[in-house]
């Protein structure tokens, strides 16, 4: 069956429960977006777009981002990043504390918010945090093929005025020795690439690498290693969605990874990266409506893992 139709029928599919689940609110500015929005864009093998809904919108990429940062620390630091985080399931919230000060100030893996700032600080090394985030961009607009993603700065501003949770979590890893840089630092760092703004299409495309061994298979550069992608993507299968990670395996089948701003990013390894948004979130966090676009395409496509 052709993908156009595949994709009108995942798109009926959603249509009545557009509006569904609850939009972030705990950053004031991302609680302003039209919660009946939605809008899917997939990228395959050749470079080829198909897309449906509000895919050209950009929205908040949120903790998508951690994907990126992961790759590229992964790919720069090497595996002593083992050393500051681990790679096991939280089973917790994405902002939980309560497992930090049992293991040390050693988050569970790279996708929960601590670890995440574990893997900026390494990544911000001694260069400061804007060298970083510029960093992060430009490798984001290359491999989006589209230098108009961009850091919504009100997004990550508003986000600084209510992060106390986060700011918690940053000074107690900082309590245990866990970060080098100073806590601010990192945060300005965290808090502006949670803010990158991408639309489906731009975010499917630029995670392509993750569906072809860590190669772009369009321009032929490579952005991480073969072994180092594969890790990449079973984090994001075991951990992608916080405690609502076994549920998204369960009816997805596919490395995923969740953010607040109600987008998906999913990995179809060899087929081609779907990028999926609608505001509206359960309660871990992840898009209702995304989650229900992302089980309808598997199931017409056969592109889970299992
Ligand atoms: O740190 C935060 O709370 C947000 N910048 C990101 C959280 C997030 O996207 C969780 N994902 N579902």
């Amino acid at each position: 069956m052709e993908m156009e139709a595949i994709l009108a029928e995942v798109a009926a599919a959603v249509e009545p429960h557009r509006g569904a689940g609850k939009v972030a609110s705990y950053i004031p500015a991302l609680a302003e977006v039209d919660p009946r929005k939605f809008g899917i864009a997939i990228v395959d093998g050749q470079g080829r777009y198909h897309c449906a809904g509000d895919c050209d919108e950009s929205f908040s990429i949120q903790s998508i981002s951690k994907v990126f940062t992961f790759a590229l620390a992964l790919e720069r630091v090497g595996p002593v990043l083992w050393k500051r985080v681990g790679r096991e399931p939280s089973g917790s919230p994405f902002n939980s504390i309560v497992q930090l000060e049992r293991e040390n100030g050693i988050p569970r893996n790279p996708l929960i918010n601590p670890g995440a700032m574990v893997v900026t600080d390494q990544l911000i090394g001694d260069r400061g945090a804007d060298a970083f985030v510029e960093e992060l961009l430009a490798l984001l607009r290359e491999e989006a093929e589209d230098d108009s993603v961009f850091i919504d700065d009100r997004v990550a501003q508003s986000e600084s005025e209510t992060g106390a949770r986060n700011r918690s979590l940053a000074w107690f890893m900082k309590a245990f020795g866990r970060l080098d840089n100073d806590v601010e630092t990192v945060l300005s760092a965290y808090f502006r690439h949670c803010a990158l703004a991408m639309s489906c299409r731009q975010l499917a495309r630029a995670a392509l690498f993750l569906a072809f061994d860590g190669r772009d298979p369009v321009t032929g550069r490579r952005v991480v290693a073969s072994r180092r992608c594969r890790r990449v993507n079973a984090m994001m299968m075991l951990c992608g969605h916080y405690d609502n990670s076994g549920e998204f395996a369960f009816r997805i089948g596919l490395p995923g990874k969740s953010g607040v701003g109600g987008g998906i990013l999913a990995i179809a390894p060899g087929k081609g990266s779907i990028a999926v948004w609608s505001p509206g979130l359960n309660a871990a966090g992840t898009s209702q409506v995304g989650a229900m676009a992302l089980e309808k395409l598997v199931e017409r496509t056969g592109w889970s893992a299992f």
